[in-house]
This record gives structure tokens, C-alpha cells and sequence, in this order.
């Protein structure tokens, strides 16, 4: 097997801007705003020099996990956050794409399928420290 290529770029960030019909039981991540929400993450991108090949912030379709919306992931870690506003996004930026760590508050585990799964977890893990 041939070996992979190199890298285009280093971060590539797939942000959910799917639209849903209202009403829809899944909902989707443009009614929450994930519209504007990647415009300003690119922008800032590019303002904070992350832009060329360092990082791609990229307009992506459903990422089948709507409930949890809106959500965002980042390759090549594969690392998925849900955010609700630019200072979430601040944050991933900053701590994530800058710094290299990650932002647990706000990142998703395999195992969040609902919001309560989340909600859930996060509850287990404050009781446990
Ligand atoms: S609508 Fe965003 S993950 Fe499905």
C-alpha cells in the first residue's frame, strides 16, 4: 500500500450549516445559528493568521448529529465540539488550533447521541472530581 501524501492542510474544519424545514424533529444546526457562526470562525481564522494551509474552515451539509447541534469537527484529529456562540469559538480557536489542546467542555464523545447523553455525562464527570 502506497503511503498517505502529506497533509494540505494542516487543521481542516468541517462547520454543519445544514437547513431543515421548521419544525423538523431533528432540528438542524442553521436554526441555531451555525451560519453566522462559521462566517465569523473563518474570518477569525484569517485575522489571527491561520489562514493559507494552517487551517480551513469549510461550510459542511448534516453531520448526522443534529440533536447535539450546532456542531463542528476538526481534522485530522477528528475532534467534535458543539458551540453556541463566537466566544465558543473563541475558545476552539484559541485553545484547539492555536495551542494544540482541546476544549472539553464543549467537546462530543462517541457516546452523545442526545443532549441528555451529554448532559449526562458532564454531570458524571463534575460529581466525580
Ligand atoms: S443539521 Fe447539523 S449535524 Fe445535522
Amino acid at each position: 500500500m502506497p503511503a498517505d501524501p502529506a497533509r494540505y492542510f494542516e487543521r481542516h474544519v468541517f462547520v454543519c450549516t445544514n437547513v431543515r424545514e421548521k419544525g423538523h424533529p431533528r432540528g438542524c444546526c442553521s436554526e441555531k445559528g451555525s451560519v453566522a457562526l462559521r462566517d465569523y470562525m473563518k474570518a477569525k481564522c484569517k485575522e489571527l493568521g491561520l489562514g493559507g494551509r494552517k487551517v480551513r474552515v469549510n461550510i459542511a451539509g448534516c453531520l448526522d448529529r443534529c440533536e447535539l447541534g450546532p456542531n463542528l469537527v476538526i481534522y485530522p484529529e477528528g475532534v467534535w465540539y458543539t458551540y453556541r456562540n463566537e466566544a465558543d469559538l473563541d475558545e476552539i480557536i484559541r485553545v484547539h488550533l492555536i495551542e494544540g489542546g482541546r476544549v472539553g467542555r464543549l467537546m462530543l464523545q462517541p457516546q452523545d447521541v442526545l443532549p441528555r447523553d451529554r448532559e449526562k455525562r458532564l454531570a458524571g464527570a463534575a460529581a466525580a472530581s
